[in-house]
């Protein structure tokens, strides 16, 4: 079994395309959970292009599914996350400029904040993820300050294909490897879809997908259920490959 968490944020980045209601990122939410996702994922970006501060609120009192909220390592956005109290943290670095995330965290680089954040959210049960490239020596340091699993970056692989594809491949393979045998849960993300899940999701550590802009992209064909239930298909066929 692998959870997929369905990321609505693009659901709000075309409702923000005219600063309008629709298309609700909550009704995405609810129709998500209905074709099979574990659970819902929400980028509150330090610049609000996409998720607003009331989508959080919205979204994490109407759903049933466990919500993670990826945010920045700041104080802002972990007063926020306080207020909320989503299942589930995960820190994400950001630069303005970017389209999209770009790369994991310099988990050592900031090793005091990251303490300092996991101490706040402690009393208030949030477990507390971060976001990484593959290697080993990053996976490591999230260990060693307490961080309860690591999100993968696939978001190389995922821009990858021939040798590349497998070198990446093989380096999230050993990175998932190293982090289960240091006791973290494994999450990934970043890029996935149906056509390059398969081989993630036939990683046995790995126990959890966060998946967004291609099942937003998808859902313009095929409908946002449809689009679920494809993208679960594909990770179960990956799954059932595990050795
Ligand atoms: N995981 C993290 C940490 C992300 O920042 C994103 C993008 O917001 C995703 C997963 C989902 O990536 P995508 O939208 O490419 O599926």
């Amino acid at each position: 079994m692998i959870r997929l968490y369905v990321n609505v944020d693009h659901v709000a980045t075309i409702r923000e395309a005219r600063k309008t209601f629709e298309p609700d990122p909550l009704q995405a939410a609810l129709m998500a959970e209905s074709a099979g996702a574990h659970g819902i994922t929400v980028h509150l970006r330090e610049d609000r292009r996409h998720i607003q501060d009331h989508d959080v609120d919205r979204i994490r009192k109407g759903i049933s599914t466990p919500m993670n909220l990826e945010m920045a390592p700041v104080d802002e956005m972990v007063e926020i996350a306080i207020r909320n109290r989503p299942t589930q943290i995960s820190l994400v670095p950001e630069k303005r400029q970017e389209i999209t995330t770009e790369g994991g965290l310099d988990v050592g680089g900031m090793k005091n904040s990251l303490i300092a954040i996991k101490r706040k959210i402690e009393p208030f049960k949030i477990k507390f993820s971060l976001f990484v490239d593959p290697v080993e020596d990053i996976i490591t340091c999230a260990r060693d300050l307490g961080a309860d699993s690591i999100e993968i970056n696939t978001g190389r692989y995922s821009e990858s294909d021939g040798e590349e594809l497998q070198t990446q491949l093989l380096a999230i393979k050993t990175a998932s490897r190293h982090a289960s045998q240091l006791g973290l849960k494994v999450f990934a993300g970043h890029g996935l879809k149906v056509s390059n899940v398969e081989l993630i999701s036939a990683i046995p550590e790995i126990e959890e997908l966060n998946i967004g802009h291609s099942l937003v992209a998808n859902s313009v064909y095929v409908g946002l259920k449809q689009a679920v239930m494809d993208m679960r298909e594909a990770i179960d066929r990956g799954v059932q490959k595990r050795t």
